[in-house]
């Protein structure tokens, strides 16, 4: 087995989250016996198709991959595989129906998950308007944004003292008649806490937006239109609010509908939490990334050393579905009807500043597009390997696979660029696709305070060097639309979302914001999330349950 070499700050986190522990509080494993107790856990699956199988060298390999830190799953993966808990997947979609029925079912629902380390995405577009009657009490309804403020709530207590709280997203269509109340939720003082928010736009408001005109405000219970708005003055204002607090973000969502693998299943509303995983109701996917400095060599990137990860990585993810012990049954069924599985990277960053490459630079793009189009393609190649013995998914046949020519695919999705708020710091690297934000700081982890300059800016100082400026940029240094542009170069070929947040400095004005939306809009995204430096209070650089 490689050595495993954590950072301090790797250890502190472990310790605090996730090694395990006995009754009285006390842990009972090290960081190499977690990976051993995960491998062991998701290898077993292999069993379960071929009786014969060697399950001691594929747990071997998994250990192997994640001891030396080249690939991790996502937190729920490590915390609970192996353990009684046994959820392992990060991301999930729940509905919420038009009525109390559905909504406190839903509440439920999102209990249990947050309980089993899950994060929860839902789209409130259904909910009919604020005032709109309720029957039989003859009522009137308190809209989409109050029975957020009562998920936001209810999660609060559920999540308080758990080792990792859920986050939240909630979507609202552009054409809700409550949209401008659900724009401006979060700018209200301490609002909404646990809950990142996205309006969904589509074409025909994209269309409105270009023309200058105006786009139906549609009733959610009689499908009646009950108005109309200027699309332009609606995205002043989701602009206007995210420069005071970061959201909303922004779902182009015909455009993920688009690359919805399985339409004849249903339309495509919400995302998890962090808006890189579009999901069907009912659907939950775990994520895992490869660590990209680990392929970096003297020759550039080693792609044969990443389809190997990749390769891995694949099996691993596909074990998952599996193994894992889903919170409800409903979700058990979508989710091994689609078996999408969320495979990205971290690092990207730091393998940029180890090869010598700015962040803001056309190589840099370039080496975002081969290096995910290698996995993109290695990835669905592993899948349609593993479809042979195991089979493809259930829905393979309602799904876009067979017109494309394609025969047979294990997954319905197989890339996503999670954020790796938590398991890049387990790795000591720059997380997902961001830039490095600060290359000496102090970090806060848990309770402790950790100092920490970055292992290759420490190294040219330690030769007396200068570190050039061209090449250790931070996310502040970063242009907005240079963010967009490698965000864009990630999703060209990722089956499902990018999770990436565009940095702006403190003094950067409303329309600054309101440019990049519109620069965001010409481009091939499926959403966009801005955070402008200082606009939230307690901004810390330790994974925050939402952005
Ligand atoms: O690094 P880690 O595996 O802990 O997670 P991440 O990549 O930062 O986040 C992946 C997903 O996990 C998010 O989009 C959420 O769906 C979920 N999550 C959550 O529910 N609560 C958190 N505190 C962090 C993440």
């Amino acid at each position: 087995m490689p050595d495993l070499e954590l950072t301090p700050v790797a250890r502190a986190v472990m310790e605090k989250r996730y090694l395990a522990r006995d009754n009285q509080g006390n842990i009972i494993e090290t960081p190499e016996q977690l990976f051993h107790r995960v491998a062991r856990a998701v290898a077993e699956a292999d069993r379960m198709f071929d009786p014969g199988a060697s399950v001691r060298k594929t747990a071997g390999a998994f250990e192997a991959a994640m001891t030396s830190l080249a690939f991790l799953p996502n937190t729920p993966c490590l915390i609970n595989a192996g353990r009684p808990m046994g959820q392992l997947a990060a991301c999930f979609v729940l509905p919420v129906d038009d009525n109390l029925e559905s909504i406190f079912q839903t509440l439920k629902d999102t209990a249990l998950i947050h309980q089993s380390g899950g994060g929860t995405g839902f789209s409130f577009s259904r909910i009919r308007p604020r005032g709109d009657t309720i029957f039989p009490a003859f009522g009137a309804s308190g809209g989409p944004v109050s029975f957020i403020e009562l998920f936001d709530s209810a999660t609060y207590i559920i999540d308080r003292n758990q080792v990792r709280p859920g986050a939240n997203m909630a979507v609202l269509h552009v054409s809700h008649p409550d949209i401008e109340e659900f724009i401006r939720a979060k700018t209200r003082q301490q609002g909404l806490q646990n809950f990142n928010l996205s309006v969904a736009v589509d074409e025909r408001f994209l269309d409105s937006l270009e023309r200058g005109g105006h786009y139906p405000l549609i009733h959610s219970r009689t499908g009646a239109v009950v108005g109309e708005k200027p699309a332009r003055k609606i995205m002043d204002m989701i602009a206007e609010s995210a420069w005071e607090c970061g959201d909303p973000g922004v779902l182009f969502i015909d455009r993920i509908n688009r690359e919805n693998p399985t339409p004849g299943l249903g339309r495509i509303e919400a995302t998890n939490p962090c808006g890189e995983q579009p999901l069907l109701p009912f659907e939950s996917c775990t994520l895992g990334s490869v660590n990209l400095t680990r392929f970096v060599s003297d020759q550039g990137i080693d792609y044969e050393g990443l389809e190997r990860i990749v390769t891995l990585a694949v099996h691993f993810l596909d074990n998952v579905i599996e193994v894992n012990r889903y919170p409800l049954r409903r979700i058990e069924e979508w989710s091994r009807t689609n078996r999408k599985i969320g495979l990205g990277v971290m690092g990207f960053a730091d393998a940029l500043i180890a090869m010598g490459v700015p962040y803001q630079s056309q190589k840099a793009l370039d080496l975002a597009e081969q290096i995910m189009g290698c996995i993109q393609q290695t990835a669905a190649a592993a899948s349609a390997r593993l479809a042979e013995t195991r089979g493809s998914f259930p829905a393979f046949g309602h799904s876009v696979f067979p017109e494309k020519g394609v025969m047979r695919r294990r997954n319905a999705a197989v890339t996503t660029i999670a954020p790796t708020g938590t398991i890049s710091l387990i790795a000591g690297v720059s997380s997902g696709i961001e830039p490095v934000f600060a290359f000496e700081l102090q970090r806060k982890v848990v309770d402790k305070v950790i100092e920490q300059v970055h292992p290759l800016y420490q190294a040219c100082l330690d030769k007396g060097q200068t570190p050039p400026k061209e090449i250790f940029q931070t996310a502040w240094n970063v242009a907005p639309e240079w963010h967009l542009k490698i965000q864009e170069a990630f999703q060209k070929h990722t089956d499902n979302a990018v999770s990436k947040t565009v940095n702006f400095p403190a003094d950067a004005t409303i329309s600054d914001i309101r440019r990049l939306f519109d620069q965001a809009a010409a481009m091939q995204l499926k959403g966009v999330t801005v955070y402008r430096d200082n606009s939230r209070q307690g901004q810390s650089l330790s994974a925050c349950p939402v952005r």
